[in-house]
């Protein structure tokens, strides 16, 4: 279960408002003093020291001790406000179990108001090792500022921004229904991923439309997904597919689209060698793709 949901429900207006005030202060201090989240937030240091107990004490936020005390959000206290807006912007009702333990994100299902099955990605960029840190620095650019925060809230807003472009181009990817913070919510599909399945009725088809969907993407969306595999791709029991996990995508006009193109098929080329037996030219696909 998300560690968040164990006392989100617990949570009061006053602990919600303590979190945000940390929120936004972190972009100005690396602990928050404790009169400043007192001023932000408009309460008395009194019950402002009552609320950072409490949320302490929950694990949302860390507490550091130094030549004053201050305070920064943990990711359970970041994901307690994502989840409160996304409820109170009445995108989700409930939450589900775990879907899929990635790298860089947690994955759940979750329902909306009228019932819908959606699934929530919780973006963590940052949290098992530097790697995946310098691999989103091509969007981070110069900003000095990279801290696991930031860069999972950009990484979902970046996964976000290529559905927005995707979807309606009729790629097979979930459909955008919200985003906020380091949370993207996207439809559901019932599949298992492609480096599961172990036998399609049509392989080689299969793997042309895989081509197909990344020609649109690249041809009308000016997108280059940069961390295709058998892993991203979720077949349904009908051999439908959908491509997932974009936050990492490059613009095809980006220096390094080519190289990323390539070895994206490399990758899947690899896979249906390996586990179909096929063949495939790899520099006509590349030229295909690229509408050459
Ligand atoms: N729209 C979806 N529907 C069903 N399952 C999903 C969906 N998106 C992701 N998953 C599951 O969650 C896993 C991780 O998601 P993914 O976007 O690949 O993030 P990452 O690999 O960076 O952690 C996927 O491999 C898949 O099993
Ligand atoms: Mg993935």
């Amino acid at each position: 279960m998300l560690k968040a949901l164990k006392v989100f429900k617990e949570l009061k207006q006053e602990d919600i408002s303590v979190l945000g005030a940390i929120e936004r202060l972190m972009r100005k201090y690396e602990y928050v003093p404790v009169e400043m989240i007192a001023k932000e937030a408009k309460m008395d240091i009194n019950d402002v020291e009552y609320y950072l107990s409490r949320l302490n004490k929950f694990e949302l936020v860390r507490r550091w001790i130094g030549p004053y005390i201050g305070y920064v959000l943990n990711m359970h206290g970041y994901d307690c406000l994502a989840l409160h807006a996304l409820v109170c912007k009445d995108v989700i009702s409930a939450i589900g179990r775990k879907l899929g333990v990635g790298k860089e994100a947690d994955v759940y299902d979750a329902l909306t108001p009228d019932g819908r099955r959606v699934v929530l990605k919780f973006h963590r960029i940052g949290r098992i090792s530097f790697r995946s840190v310098r691999r989103v620095r091509v969007y981070v650019g110069d900003r000095r500022h990279t801290s696991w925060l930031y860069i999972s809230r950009l990484s979902a807003k970046r996964e976000f921004e290529a559905l927005k472009i995707l979807y309606p181009l009729g790629v097979a990817v979930p459909e955008p229904i919200a985003h906020n913070r380091h949370v993207v919510v996207i439809s559901f599909i019932d599949g298992i991923e492609l480096s599961e399945v172990k036998e399609l009725s049509d392989p080689q088809g299969f793997l042309g439309e895989i081509i197909e969907n990344l020609r649109i993407a690249y041809v009308d969306g000016g997108i280059v997904h940069a961390d295709l595999n058998a892993y991203n791709i979720i077949v349904t029991d009908d051999e439908e597919m959908l491509i997932i996990d974009w936050p990492q995508w490059v613009s095809t006009i980006h220096p390094s689209a080519e190289m990323l193109l390539r070895r994206d098929l490399k990758n899947i080329f690899k896979f249906f060698r390996k586990r179909f037996g096929i063949e495939a030219d790899e520099e006509e696909a590349l030229k295909y793709i690229k509408g050459e």
